[in-house]
């Protein structure tokens, strides 16, 4: 319990059975009348926003989430998910609820190189695919590759070295290159981190159908329309539907209005199936 006159913005609160969160408060001494804290609360569950006004010697009970067992796993829309580490729960709140901790969140990064996951950059340990024709050497199937492979200083021709992962001239701290601007003209230079160990002839002739070439080259899709660098949370996916760390960027793609879904699907060896809609194509699903 703590007195109403130390209400502080951002705190949960139990009121009236509900959780709230303060959005503001107000001190008031009316005259010679009793202090009050008039409070802008928001119901947790309903989002809507309510005033109230406390008598300055009431006593509120303060809810403690157990803000250290939520880990931040993914946004999706205007939803950010949350899973509770010890039961595994997940909780997804909006941004609305969230406030001005949305900037702070960064999804945890750990869960998604994780290697019990569906697919994940090999960082923890080698990758879940046998079969990676693109590699360059000397990269392999059963290499394990670092952090700072992909954020580094940048080594364009006016930053220096020696700033190491600190500094870079692309964001997200990148060593290279990597455009994720719906609409991108495939080059070399726009995706150069991953042209670093992927082979950019063997990504677009190639082995998968011609399915690179078409998206990226025919219909200026970006690799990160498609897939997601680190991994695929466990919690967000499985085997079939986020392998070959396939991972839809929702900002650009939608469900597919004829089954409502947005998924891909693994169906083995260089075959899979996706329901999506993008940029007017509807896949219902598309199959390669
Ligand atoms: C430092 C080297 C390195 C960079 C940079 C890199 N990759 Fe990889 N990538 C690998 C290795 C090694 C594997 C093989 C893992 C395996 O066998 O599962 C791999 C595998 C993959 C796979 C296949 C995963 C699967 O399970 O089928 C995809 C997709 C992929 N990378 C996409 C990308 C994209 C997109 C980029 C650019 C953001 C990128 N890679 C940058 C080293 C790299
Ligand atoms: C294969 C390249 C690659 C590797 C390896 C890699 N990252 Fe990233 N990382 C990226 C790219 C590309 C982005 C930005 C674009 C995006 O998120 O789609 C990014 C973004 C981030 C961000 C910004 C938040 C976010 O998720 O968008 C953080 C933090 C981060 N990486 C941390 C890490 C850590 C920690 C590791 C090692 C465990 C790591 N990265 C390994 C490519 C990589
Ligand atoms: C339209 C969605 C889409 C886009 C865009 C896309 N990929 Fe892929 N990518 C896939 C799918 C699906 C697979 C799995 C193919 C299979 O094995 O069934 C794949 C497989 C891969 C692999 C593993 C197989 C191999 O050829 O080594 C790599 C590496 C890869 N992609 C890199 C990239 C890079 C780099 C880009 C951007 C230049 C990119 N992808 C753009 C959908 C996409």
């Amino acid at each position: 319990m703590i007195q109403a006159t130390q209400l502080r913005k951002g705190m949960c609160i139990q009121h009236d059975n509900e959780l709230f969160r303060v959005v503001a408060t107000q001190h008031v001494t009316p005259g010679n009348w009793r202090g009050m804290v008039q409070a802008k609360i928001r119901n947790l569950r309903t989002g809507a926003i309510i005033e109230h006004r406390f008598r300055s010697e009431d006593r509120v009970e303060r809810a403690i989430l157990d803000e250290n067992e939520m880990e931040y796993l993914y946004q999706d829309g205007d939803m950010f998910h949350f899973m509770n580490s010890e039961t595994f729960d997940q909780v997804a709140l909006s941004a609305e609820t969230l406030g001005d901790a949305v900037p702070y969140l960064t999804p945890n990064i750990r869960l998604k190189v994780d290697k019990r996951n569906p697919s994940y950059h090999p960082i923890e340990d080698a990758g879940q695919n046998v079969d990676v024709p693109s590699l360059l050497y000397p990269l392999r199937e059963t290499s394990i590759i670092y952090c700072s492979d992909c954020h580094s200083g940048s080594s364009g021709s006016n930053s220096f070295e020696t700033r190491g992962p600190h500094g870079s001239n692309w964001p997200f701290l990148l060593e290279k290159p990597y455009s994720i601007a719906d609409g991108t003209v495939e080059s070399y230079q726009e995706y150069e981190l991953c042209y670093k160990c992927h082979d950019r002839n063997v990504i677009l002739s190639d082995g998968s159908l011609g399915l690179h070439k078409t998206h990226v080259v025919d219909e200026n899709v970006t690799c990160s329309t498609c897939h997601d660098p680190h991994g695929i949370s466990a919690t967000q996916g499985n085997a079939t539907h986020n392998s070959h760390l396939m991972n839809f960027d929702i900002s650009v793609v939608a469900p597919d209005p004829n089954t409502g879904m947005l998924m891909f699907e693994d169906l083995g060896s260089n075959r899979g199936r996706c329901y999506l809609a993008c940029h007017g194509a509807v896949h219902s699903p598309a199959e390669y």
